[in-house]
């Protein structure tokens, strides 16, 4: 990506990493899981709070470089309110799109995110891209869930 509509979307990036988005541990969490990069080292925190397989509320921590800053903030605004298969399902396509795969369809259903499609050609990156959404899948299985307080 090239010329203006690159710089906008690199202003996206930069702006989302700086002041990423649901950066915190929400009180009401029952999923976690903890991510890390084996190429840089860089780690990356989920929290979920999941009722009946849907994502109520979520919000991440953790050290990283602008690229996954802003990949996890943006993927927190994007799964909040979706059920387990539908964000797995908007996984799949991110991970088409920052390798480059079907571009035309992720970007489609991807909207915002997807100013990481210039990712696809930089490989080093794409863990970068990724490591939020690989630890989302890994909270989702999260077994900590709790059953809703009974009202018998
Ligand atoms: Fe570590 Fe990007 S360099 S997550």
């Amino acid at each position: 990506m090239s010329g203006e509509l690159g710089e906008l979307y690199q202003e996206i990036i930069l702006e989302h990493s700086k002041a990423p988005r649901n950066y915190r541990r929400p009180d009401s969490a029952n999923h976690e899981a903890d991510g890390y990069n084996p190429l840089c080292g860089d780690r990356c925190s989920v929290y979920i709070d999941m009722e009946g397989g849907k994502i109520e509320e979520i919000g991440f921590q953790g050290s990283g470089c602008a690229i996954s800053r802003a990949s996890a903030s943006m993927m927190t605004q994007m799964v909040k309110g979706k059920t387990k298969e539908e964000a797995a399902q908007l996984f799949e396509r991110f991970h088409s799109l920052v390798t480059g795969k079907d571009e035309a369809a992720a970007v489609e259903e991807l909207g915002k995110m997807a100013v990481f499609a210039g990712v696809s050609k930089f490989p080093a990156r794409v863990k970068c891209a990724t490591l939020a959404w690989h630890t989302l899948q890994k909270a989702i299985k999260d077994e900590k869930e709790k059953e809703p307080a009974s009202s018998a």
